[in-house]
């Protein structure tokens, strides 16, 4: 088991790492002294809320659940206004306790509801899916879906415990977990070198899933958020280095009618971010071949379904991080590091990601 303290403007926490963890859970709860404790998860993951509501009832405290519909369609107004009727059934007051149990869409909903129930009660992350316990689970993001538009509504909140039971990635599909691997490989390319190794060398460990193995990955993913969480909670510099490969990313998964995963999308970004680096001279040919072989290692492959490469660039300057029309892209400079702020020449982005998609 590791355990980490994330530093932010708006507190630090704990974010615990490790496997079959409920006694630690219990025992993080407890220290928070609740006055109540309501538990929101998904139809898919409710056997492991169930789980923690055992650990919980063990210290004494009473606990209900909220099972919300697996997907991303509960990250809605809607089922907001149902968590937040359940928070006042189980009379949650200020010091009462929201605890998430499962992927990144259960984490942004109930963090949201935990952001605005009462003005703000605290919020415990149980994350399940490897993207939520390296990601979506630490730094404070929560929200909603508007009508239209992905992660429209929402506010910063940071929760007071996050803790990662990575027993729970065991019922995992697949394909989820292979997705994840987008935003590792991210990490590891954008910041944190000695990861880069680590995913060289341990593939067949990762991709079984072992614990030792993925305890050390998920850790060094959470190290290198806190970092620049730490710097720049609401992203107004530093923290945008987590955007690498989300530019073409999320323009390609908005142009395939979120036909393309996240994860493969964040997969053909990077591979694209990189490509341009390289023509800019910003970066080796050895890094664009190694980040390749690296996303082709843990099942992101370059094959994708046939999207329009000009729906694909006309995407690209509405994406949210782009001001003023113009687009401030994250680029690899060496392997372990990269930079935010590059423009990118429009006719190089055309043709990079031209290239990427044929
Ligand atoms: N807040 C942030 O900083 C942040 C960062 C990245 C992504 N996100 C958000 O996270 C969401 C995606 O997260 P996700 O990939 O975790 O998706 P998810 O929460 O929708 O989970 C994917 C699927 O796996 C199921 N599942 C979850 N854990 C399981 C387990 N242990 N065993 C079996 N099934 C399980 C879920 O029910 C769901 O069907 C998106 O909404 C995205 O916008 C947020
Ligand atoms: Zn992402």
């Amino acid at each position: 088991m590791v355990r980490l303290i994330l530093d932010s403007a708006s507190g630090s926490y704990p974010v615990l790492i490790g496997t079959n963890v409920q006694r630690e859970l219990r025992a993080m709860v407890t220290r928070l002294d609740p006055t109540g404790a309501a538990i929101v998860t998904d139809s898919n993951v409710r056997p492991w809320a169930l789980k923690v509501a055992k650990a919980i009832n063990r210290a004494g405290l009473k606990t209900a659940i909220h099972t919300v519909r697996a997907g991303e369609r509960s990250k809605s107004m809607a089922e907001l206004a149902d968590v937040l009727a359940f928070l006042e059934r189980q009379r949650i007051d200020r010091s009462g306790v929201v605890i998430a149990v499962g992927g990144g869409t259960v984490g942004d909903l109930a963090g949201f509801a935990a952001a605005v129930w009462q003005r703000g009660v605290r919020l415990v992350a149980v994350p399940t899916t490897l993207l939520a316990m390296v990601d979506s689970s630490v730094g404070g993001k929560t929200g909603v879906n508007g009508l239209r538009s992905k992660n429209a509504i929402g506010a910063f909140w940071q929760p007071a415990a996050v803790i990662s039971d990575l027993a729970c990635l065991k019922t995992l599909p697949p394909a989820n977990y292979r997705d994840a691997f987008a935003e590792v490989v991210k990490y590891a390319v954008a910041m944190d070198r000695g990861l880069v190794d680590l995913l060289q060398r341990e593939r067949e460990r990762l991709l079984a899933a072992d614990s030792a193995i993925l305890e050390s990955v998920v850790f060094r993913c959470v190290a290198a958020k806190a970092l620049v969480v730490a710097k720049d909670e609401r992203e107004r510099g530093p923290r945008a280095i987590l955007n690498y490969g989300h530019t073409a990313g999320h323009a390609l998964e908005a142009a395939s009618g979120f036909r393309v995963s996240h994860g493969r999308a964040v997969a053909f970004g990077m591979r694209v971010a990189a490509r341009a680096a390289l023509a800019m001279e910003l970066c080796s040919k050895r890094l664009v071949e190694t980040q390749d072989a690296l996303l082709q290692a843990y099942g992101l492959p370059d094959k994708l379904p046939r999207v329009d490469p000009a729906r694909v660039l006309a995407a690209i300057p509405r994406d949210k991080k782009a001001r003023r029309g113009k687009v401030a892209w994250v680029l690899p400079r060496r392997l372990g590091h990269a930079e935010i702020g590059h423009a990118v020449p429009a006719a190089l982005v055309r043709r990079v990601v031209t290239r990427a998609l044929s």
